[in-house]
């Protein structure tokens, strides 16, 4: 019976780049797209940018942009990653659009009418400068249990610790540098540990679908019950789905000031991306895979692909908002593990943070990724490892070595001796293909997402395959012509052989199986059609070649790329987010974190110059700052405001030599626009207080760079 599914995937933030990291997931889910519309069903595979929240709103005014020109050009490069990846959505949407708000404000008011909205003040990090609380990965400090400096409010990334910021020492907003305080505030909660929410939860999380399959794998099964402890325990607390402004997100219906939390929005963005493709399609009821109800009846699935850091969102808030809401719950979640490289977490200074882009650029095929990358898919919650040697020796054995050499060694002699026209195969040699394939083994693997074991019975025949190439020798054959049939039926078996295993790839390697549906010219590959065999006089095209093996210097060249470029990262690295997620239980949203090295290019990058003070003077109205009139050596002076006034007389700073910024951005500031910034050393720490501006060594002039 034909299926109709509803698939997604995770939604990327819209505040940093697509790397290797999320194309795990999105691969995986890509090849079950692929493989279940081979087989017939009908699938609709939706994704969108996750563009609200806090990061967004600050990496924008960072860029001096407004957060939905940032949105709209993130939009466009993670679009233009999944496409060269061949991870094709039929549509890729925005949690920041009109389908999404009109969601979030109906889930919202029904669990409200269900009795599940509650509000509470709670006491949170404020930042007086920039006015605004902040959320915990915006403050930073010393970890409280092993003394690291410059660790985020949630969890210490040198010991691990997870805690509240308020137990950080010596606090500081990471936004603007200001000390925080404690403010109270309206939070809007949902009440995840109500008795009904608890009850619901306990049962889904352990539970089946219609057709019988668990909706969680057992790993994440489990996960869950420690989370919700045993029955007539009550672990969960109720879930803060509000922001105070500013925030960019969705403001909250009858509450002025106060936002969705991105998180609350965020997983809502799947059924938004699937209404506006609706929309735009005429074709699709939507309310069959959505409406709590119409999808009971319909039979109708929805499966999620997620990582696992995100596992508490998508198993426990998600399903008892859509349940409590009246719309339809997941059918199945599909957990991936975390990506490493060569064993270890990813990591900039070495050059494994790879991005997608970094990656296409170095002109690296994607098809070797997608290959690899289903090799070490199992179907689990277990992390994936990218072994850049491994990566290399598969592709380039089985892949090229076993699948595309079979059609380099046959199509010349078809094309040559016989006007590339085949013979009909010998159906003795076609036996193995056809009772693989009857018994369905690869099938179930793919259905099972254990791509690993697919490719496992896939390259069994494909060494069947070269075997019989080897056993008949076509090389030899071609030197008698008493053996011309024979050479004819031999290459023709091997070419269908060829096109079975062109099939059971093309989930995986959807750009080669067009090339080899082009090659053999004939229509797209379906399941259903892989016992069937290519009849006598079929013509095929002149072989053309169809993929390249690795070559090591390739791989090399892409981690010193990555090595070269130390952008900042959109995210936390991975085993830092998974015992966030864990520890805390909530707040996922992203933030910028740097590796501890930059490249050399980040740091020339920096304009600094000597500059003399011509000119220092209080500002009226101001409580920190002096305007100052730097001499660099330009036609006339700049004005910078520097924030150092409680530690400095102006008067003792005319004539003196300092180090200055001189290519950062003009910012308009209330008293005037500032041209730079001097640089001043303090003590994070505050065991040693004041400010102090640098001078350079005796002879320095104005306007020299400093590098
Ligand atoms: O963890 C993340 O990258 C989130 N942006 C995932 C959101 S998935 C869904 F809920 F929208
Ligand atoms: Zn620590």
């Amino acid at each position: 019976m034909s299926r109709q599914i509803l698939v997604t995937n995770a939604l990327p933030y819209a505040n940093g780049d697509i790397h290797l990291g999320h194309l795990v997931g999105y691969i995986q889910a890509d090849i079950w797209v692929r493989y279940q519309r081979m087989q017939g069903h009908t699938v609709h595979y939706v994704c969108a940018d996750d563009t609200h929240g806090t990061p967004v709103m600050l990496r924008a005014e960072k860029e001096g942009i407004t957060p939905e020109a940032l949105i709209n050009r993130v939009h466009g490069e993670h679009l233009r990653d999944f496409t060269d990846f061949d991870v094709t959505f039929d549509n890729y949407h925005s949690t920041h659009s009109a389908e999404n708000r009109q969601f979030a404000e109906d889930i919202y008011g029904k669990l409200q009418a269900a009795g599940l909205i509650e509000t509470r003040a709670i006491e949170q990090f404020y930042d007086p400068v920039k006015a605004m609380f902040l959320p915990d990965r915006f403050i930073k400090g010393e970890c409280p249990k092993c003394g690291a400096l410059d660790q985020y409010g949630d969890n210490c990334e040198v010991c691990g610790a997870a805690y509240a910021p308020t137990d950080l020492k010596n606090p500081v907003s990471a936004v603007s540098g200001a000390k925080p305080e404690m403010r109270s505030s309206e939070h809007y909660f949902f009440k995840l540990s109500d008795p009904r929410a608890v009850d619901f939860l306990r049962d889904w999380t352990q539970g089946s679908d219609a057709n019988g399959a668990r909706r969680l794998q057992s790993e994440a099964a489990n996960k869950m019950k420690e989370w919700l402890g045993e029955p007539g325990e009550n672990k969960l607390s109720d879930w803060d789905i509000s922001r105070d402004a500013p925030y960019f997100g969705f403001e909250i219906p009858g509450a002025p000031g106060k936002y969705f939390y991105v998180w609350l929005d965020a997983p809502i963005g799947y059924f938004a991306s699937f209404k506006n493709l609706a929309d735009k399609t005429g074709r699709i009821d939507i309310s069959r895979f959505i409406d709590g109800a119409a999808a009971g009846k319909s039979n109708t699935e929805l499966v999620h692909f997620i990582g696992k850091d995100i596992l508490y969102f998508h198993a426990l808030f998600w399903p008892a908002m859509l349940h409590f809401a009246g719309y339809r719950t997941p059918t199945q979640l599909a957990v991936n593990g975390f990506l490493t490289v060569d064993g270890a977490k990813m990591s900039k200074s070495r050059g494994t943070f790879i991005t997608a882009r970094s990656y296409t650029e170095q002109k690296l095929n994607p098809a070797w990724l997608r290959y690899y990358f289903a090799a070490k898919s199992n179907g689990t919650m277990e992390d994936v490892d990218l072994n850049l040697d491994d990566m290399i020796a598969k592709v380039n054995s089985d892949l090229v070595g076993k699948f595309i050499n079979i059609a380099s060694r046959c199509a010349g002699f078809i094309t040559k001796r016989f006007d590339g026209k085949l013979a009909a195969p010998d159906l003795d040699a076609m036996a193995v293909y056809r009772s693989s394939i009857e018994a369905g083994e690869v099938a179930r693997a793919f259905e099972g997402r254990d791509y690993s074991r697919a490719l496992r019975e896939i390259m069994r025949l494909a060494d069947a395959a070269n075997q019989y190439v080897n056993d008949h020798k076509p090389w030899e054959l071609v030197k008698d012509p008493a053996n011309t049939e024979r050479l004819h039926v031999v290459c023709s078996t091997a070419l269908n052989q060829f096109r079975v295993l062109a099939g059971l790839l093309k989930p995986i390697l959807p750009t080669v199986a067009e090339q080899v549906e082009a090659f053999l010219d004939i229509p797209p590959l379906r399941w259903s059609q892989l016992t069937d065999t290519l009849p006598a006089g079929h013509a095929i095209a002149p072989y053309g070649h169809m993929l390249t093996r690795v070559e090591r210097k390739q791989i090399d060249a892409l981690i010193e790329a990555n090595k070269a470029s130390l952008a900042p990262t959109p995210a936390p690295e991975a085993s830092s987010r998974q015992r966030h997620a864990e520890a805390q239980q909530k707040d996922a949203q992203a933030a910028t974190t740097a590796d501890a090295h930059i490249g050399i290019d980040d740091f020339t990058k920096v304009d600094l110059r000597i500059a003399r003070i011509v000119s220092a003077e209080h500002v009226e109205g101001a409580d920190k700052l002096l305007r100052l009139q730097l001499d660099i050596g330009e036609d006339k002076p700049r004005q910078v405001f520097a924030g150092i006034k409680s530690a400095y007389d102006p008067a003792t700073l005319v004539g003196r030599h300092t180090v200055m910024v001189a290519n950062l951005a003009p910012r308009k500031m209330k008293f005037g626009m500032s041209e730079g910034m001097v640089l001043a050393a303090s003590d994070d720490t505050g065991a040693t207080p004041g400010l102090f501006i640098l001078s350079p060594d005796a002879g320095a002039t104005p306007g020299m760079r400093v590098k």
